[in-house]
């Protein structure tokens, strides 16, 4: 992959740090502004971020631990986390003897994120539906690669259903059938480049942070809770909304291989919501209570970002609607 084009001095710090071959990037203050939407800051987080999944053509790969990188990228990561934890507010704690599934159903029902799924299965044009792929696939191209991070870091009952679900998300040993592949598959299906991460350039923050805040969790062996929670929402609030999206799909009278994407994850994520929030949730929090509210945290952080980034999809595709009557 190429590296992304910078957004503000954070990022072009990264980049220009990157392209020089020397031992290790220099320091740079990060001003007082808002990250949690900031094109710049989450640009330069989730080129951070990508050292350790992918990297970069033509940069060094041992860059991954660069120590004045990782500064940086810690203390992205500070502002970004206070800012999550900020903006969820108090969600209720899991005490030693409550049930953090039904904990987390509850935040889950109580969620009233805009009706992103709604719009495009009834209204939206072939064009939104293109814009919509376009920003999900700074993540879903690399799809239950961060939860990855998080196998080797617990253990027992939560441990075994976590490698469950993803053996699942990875395909089941059939490499076509690898999520990410079909995602892949849906991106070049709709006329998308599905080459990773080819659409860094022109994604909004959001969608990065949305991307960020998995990365965070999962490589944050302290914040493994909340890695498990965001999971949890992520796969709870799925199936529903992919069922309208797939069909939102074929109404434009896009190929099958775009609502493909849709039509396993109707049936996949109903399983895998019930498997995160009680084999791997539960399991893992009865074996250790105080992983109780970051798990609450992380689910929270999920439907948060989903709603502002459905916000600004809705509010981007609707001043195009108001352009177009
Ligand atoms: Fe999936
Ligand atoms: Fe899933």
């Amino acid at each position: 992959m190429q590296l992304p084009r910078e957004r503000g001095p954070i990022s072009r710090h990264v980049i220009g740090s990157l392209v020089r071959t020397q031992d290790e990037a220099g320091p740079i203050a990060i001003g007082a502004a808002e990250v949690l939407d900031d094109g710049d800051a989450q640009l330069a987080l989730w080129i951070l971020y990508e050292l350790h999944y992918r990297g970069f053509d033509e940069v060094a790969e041992d860059r991954e631990w660069d120590l004045g990188l990782l500064r940086l990228r810690k203390t992205l990561e500070r502002r970004f986390e206070h800012e999550l934890r900020r903006a969820v507010g108090s969600v209720p704690v899991a005490s030693g003897t409550g049930d953090v599934s039904a904990q987390l159903l509850e935040l889950i029902a109580a969620d009233d994120s805009p009706p992103v799924a709604a719009f495009l299965h009834r209204t939206a044009s072939r064009e939104h539906i293109v814009d919509f792929l376009r920003e999900r696939s700074v993540q879903q191209l690399k799809e239950s690669d961060p939860q990855s991070f998080v196998l080797p870091r617990i253990g027992g009952a939560a441990k075994a259903a976590l490698a469950e679900l993803q053996y699942d998300e990875y395909g089941g040993g059939r490499p076509e059938r690898l999520h990410s592949t079909l995602f892949a598959d849906a991106l070049r299906a709709a006329g998308l480049d599905d080459s990773y991460g080819a659409y860094t350039d022109d994604v909004s923050a959001l969608s990065l942070a949305n991307a960020n805040a998995m990365s965070l969790f999962g490589l944050q062996r302290r914040l493994r809770g909340a890695a498990m929670g965001h999971l949890a929402a992520f796969e709870a609030t799925s199936s529903v909304p992919a069922r309208k999206i797939a069909a939102g799909i074929e109404r434009v009278g896009l190929p099958d291989a775009v609502a493909a994407y849709f039509h396993e994850h109707v049936e996949a994520d109903a399983v895998h919501e019930q498997v995160a929030l009680h084999d791997i949730c539960g399991r893992l929090v009865e074996e250790d209570p105080t992983l109780g509210a970051d798990v609450l945290f992380g689910a929270a952080t999920c439907l948060h970002l989903a709603a502002l980034s459905g916000a600004e999809l809705l509010e981007r595709w609707s001043g195009e609607l108001e352009v177009a009557s």
